[in-house]
């Protein structure tokens, strides 16, 4: 008999795969009743829930009275201001009555003024991702109009709130920045209600682990699969896969610390979970060679650097030794990498890293905070 493996990385939580965040729910659901508020902010570190949160936003709240949208930003990366609005307004459409008059009106303030007169639907739009708006690499490109849609929504909100037009936004950003050029950035995130998304609880981690089935008879373990996690839902998905993955596990053998710490390291090194998830914000060529990289090291050949180049080669990218040395060593320097005296290239644990100290100095975990 074969046994799917419960535990899926990467993927956002949905249904009754997601856990915790009863707090962070709660504040929604109020901001969501309010009248006053037109813009919440989620700030989140990678990898901490943002995207699971906001899916489980629209799970719960979508309804008769509620419509929500959903955005990963992301994907507007290069677009100008009115290509995102011009999704925005098809969307609208799409989902609610509005007469053919006001959908063809081209200014985006006009349609919603008068669509609103035609639609009691509350609307939400929930904005994933929202800090590709506001980083100094794309308000510097020149198709800034994506920097200045942070801008535009900010004008917006003072219109909707003028015009009583029943309009929310949510957004998810990994971090909160203030830009002392770009204060249109500024304004819009200091407009926003904010909530910040912890470690997720014990109890949490714990209903992660017993869904999996992967259940842990030693309280001693559990503190201690808790502690190798720090609490990050990602985390806590990898080491358990990586877990289950082991033949003990599935043997049904009792599972020692030792164990757990051989499969938090393999999971950290042999898969470079640290580079795939800051993947977006690396350079293209940086992309490819780290991606040749966990391909040698998944079939277990030494990432050397003529291993690399002769993988990029069969791969179809010609390219000098020299140029792949030098994005060897800025990868290295920024920690993505680790090397040792034989150039054998590994991924680190960086992101683990900062995670754990993040998670220390933001909360404590011990504290059941969610
Ligand atoms: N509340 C939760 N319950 C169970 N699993 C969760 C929960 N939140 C996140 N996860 C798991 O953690 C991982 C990361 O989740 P998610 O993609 O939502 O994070 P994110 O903050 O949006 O990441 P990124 O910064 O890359 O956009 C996924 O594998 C997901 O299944
Ligand atoms: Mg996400």
């Amino acid at each position: 008999m074969t046994v799917q493996n419960p535990y899926v990385t990467g993927q956002p939580a949905r249904g009754d795969d997601f856990v915790g965040r009863v707090r962070i729910l709660n504040r929604v659901k109020k901001f969501i009743c309010d009248d006053k508020t037109q813009n919440f902010l989620v700030i989140g570190k990678r990898r901490s829930g943002k995207t699971s949160l906001l899916k489980k936003i629209q799970d719960t709240h979508r309804s008769d009275e509620l419509l929500i949208l959903y955005l990963n930003m992301q994907k507007y990366i290069a677009s100008s201001v009115e290509t995102i609005l011009s999704e925005i307004k098809r969307r609208l459409i799409r989902y609610c009555d509005i007469p053919q008059k006001v959908a063809e009106k081209q200014n985006f303030e006009d349609f919603l003024l008068s669509a609103s007169n035609y639609r009691l639907r509350k609307i939400l739009i929930l904005f994933d991702e929202f800090d590709v708006m506001c980083k100094r690499e794309n308000i510097d490109k020149t198709c800034a109009a994506t920097a200045n849609f942070a801008a535009y929504w900010y004008k917006l909100s003072l219109f909707t709130k003028n015009n009583k037009i029943p309009l929310k936004s949510l957004f998810a950003s990994s971090f909160y920045c203030l830009f002392s050029d770009s204060p249109s950035c500024n304004q819009l995130f200091k407009s926003c209600r904010k909530s910040t998304l912890h470690p997720l609880s014990k109890s949490a981690v714990y209903r992660i682990l017993d869904m999996g089935d992967l259940k842990f008879k030693n309280e001693n373990i559990l503190n201690e699969f808790f502690n190798l996690t720090a609490g990050n839902p990602f985390f806590t998905q990898v080491l358990s896969h990586t877990l289950f993955e082991s033949n003990s596990v599935r043997q049904g053998e009792p599972i020692g610390i030792r164990l757990l710490w051989q499969c938090m390291r393999k999971a950290l090194k042999a898969h470079g979970y640290g580079a795939a998830v800051i993947w977006g914000e690396l350079s293209e060529q940086e992309q490819i060679i780290l991606y040749y990289i966990s391909r040698l090291s998944r079939k277990k050949i030494d990432a050397t650097p003529d291993a690399i180049k002769n993988a990029l080669t069969k791969g179809g990218f010609t390219t000098t030794e020299c140029e792949i040395q030098k994005h060897l060593n800025k990868l290295e320097k920024e920690k993505f990498l680790n090397s040792d005296d034989l150039k054998i290239y590994l991924f680190s644990s960086n992101f683990f890293c900062e995670w754990i100290l993040y998670s220390i100095k933001k909360t404590d975990i011990s504290n059941n905070k969610c």
